[in-house]
């Protein structure tokens, strides 16, 4: 237990970090008329080619490198950049170190990093050794607490930014429900909760040619997630996926902003879900189902922060369930609930009665998204991945003017 409440502060840790870090808006701010921004990518598994394929969209950017170890996912996305019609970038490819000369390149402005959790650090740390000013990485940062504090002094040595690219900050429900906060809908915050509450059982194993639900291999013999992701579940007992739930709930009760967290207990469930998977899929004598995956099923951590608030998140991703990030943002007035999607506002809903949120969504809609949402359209998740570079630049800007009042 010990060692997984340790990496659990190591994430949240690294969540804090990564909020307080993010100044993206200087770097699109470089882009002008006849000077693009200049990107490399690092990672075109599904997450990246995502990525590629929103810079492509973008007017004010150039694709200019990306780098893969796997041919396959190189293959699909430069499939993606010849049907944009843009021109075809310096491909790196060949090694797990090819990234490193894609990071020599001249006039590179920025990257974007969407590898295996276990390369983020590393590729960080050696694109701001190599003078890279503009880093974006997935989700999560790092892996230990080290990884964290690593980032964090190379980012202020190198006078650099790096960037979580937690995308759930930027769902239009969660921007509607920020601005209620900020508006002060639902009184004084006194506990709210988020998680990763995600079946990934499909996404863990696979017969190493079709990404979701065929199959139960992992590691080496599979493909995508699972050739890396299941091995965190073999050896890693612990909340490794937090960002999701705390990134947006940490935007909400100001945490950096004069609030912080300060203790936390975490509790595993067993662990049942991948095995069950695998027997009902594979059969008992299937080499996976041999495997003792330290993982627990749920687990649940509380936190306590400088202001008095509490935080549950949760982590779920070996169990049946249908996707939910069991937001609940509760003050002294009402609360938003997102597993229903119901408001409740003391002296403005009906006594005890739920509120279908959506009117309450319209009426907040967040002001950043009022302005960007049209650059979004058909860009997938909601638009809010498109629109996530400049919301971000207007939030970090505008944050810093709540954090003042
Ligand atoms: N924010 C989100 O909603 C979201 C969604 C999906 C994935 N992700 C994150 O994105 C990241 C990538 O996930 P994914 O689903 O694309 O996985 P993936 O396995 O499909 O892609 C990872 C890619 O990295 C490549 N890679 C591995 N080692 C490399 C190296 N040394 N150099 C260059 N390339 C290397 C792999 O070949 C693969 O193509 C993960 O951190 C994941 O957690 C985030």
């Amino acid at each position: 237990m010990i060692n997984s409440r340790r990496r659990f502060v190591k994430d949240i840790g690294l969540a804090a970090a990564g909020l307080a870090i993010l100044r993206p808006d200087q770097l699109f701010a470089a882009a002008t008329a006849d000077r693009k921004v200049r990107l490399g990518f690092i990672g075109t598994g599904f997450r990246g080619e995502g990525h590629v394929a929103l810079a492509l969209r973008r007017a004010d950017t150039e694709v200019v490198a990306i780098c893969d170890v796997d041919e396959r996912m190189l293959e699909r996305t430069t499939n993606v950049i010849k049907k944009s019609g843009k021109p075809m970038p310096k491909i790196f490819t060949g090694d797990n170190y090819a990234y490193r000369q894609l990071l020599e390149m001249k006039d590179l402005d920025g990257v974007i990093i969407a590898t295996p959790w276990e390369w983020h650090a590393p590729m960080i740390l050696d694109a701001l050794a190599a003078g890279i000013k503009y880093i974006g990485t997935e989700v999560i940062l790092g892996i230990t607490l080290q990884d964290h504090w690593d980032v964090v002094k190379a980012v202020e040595h190198n006078k650099a930014h790096v960037m979580m690219l937690e995308n759930v900050c930027y769902r239009r429900d969660v921007m509607a429900v920020l601005n209620m906060v900020r508006q002060n809908v639902f009184g004084e915050i006194v506990h709210v909760q988020g998680g990763y509450q995600h079946d990934l059982r499909g996404i863990k194993f696979n017969d190493g040619k079709n990404p979701p639900g065929v199959g139960v291999e992992f590691g080496e013999k599979a493909f995508s997630e699972a050739h890396w992701r299941t091995e965190h579940s073999v050896h890693r007992n612990g909340d490794l996926y937090p960002t999701h739930g705390i990134g947006p709930v940490a935007m909400m009760i100001d945490i950096n902003r004069g609030n912080r967290f300060v203790s936390l207990c975490s509790f595993s469930s067993k662990t049942r879900g991948l095995h069950d998977y695998i027997l009902s899929k594979g059969g008992a004598n299937h080499p996976s189902a041999k495997v003792n995956f330290s993982l627990g099923d749920v687990v649940t951590t509380n936190i306590k922060c400088a202001n008095g608030e509490t935080i549950l998140l949760q982590h779920d991703t070996n169990l049946p369930r249908p996707y939910s990030l069991g937001f609940r943002v509760q003050g002294t007035k009402g609360l938003w609930m997102d597993v229903n999607s119901s408001i409740y506002v003391e002296g403005v809903s009906k006594d005890d009665e739920w509120d279908a949120a959506q009117a309450w969504y319209d009426k907040y809609d967040h002001p950043m998204w009022k302005r960007w949402s049209k650059d979004t359209q058909g860009a997938g998740h909601g638009g809010r991945a498109s629109a996530c570079s400049n919301h971000a630049r207007e939030l970090s800007s505008s944050e810093d003017r709540w954090a003042g009042r």
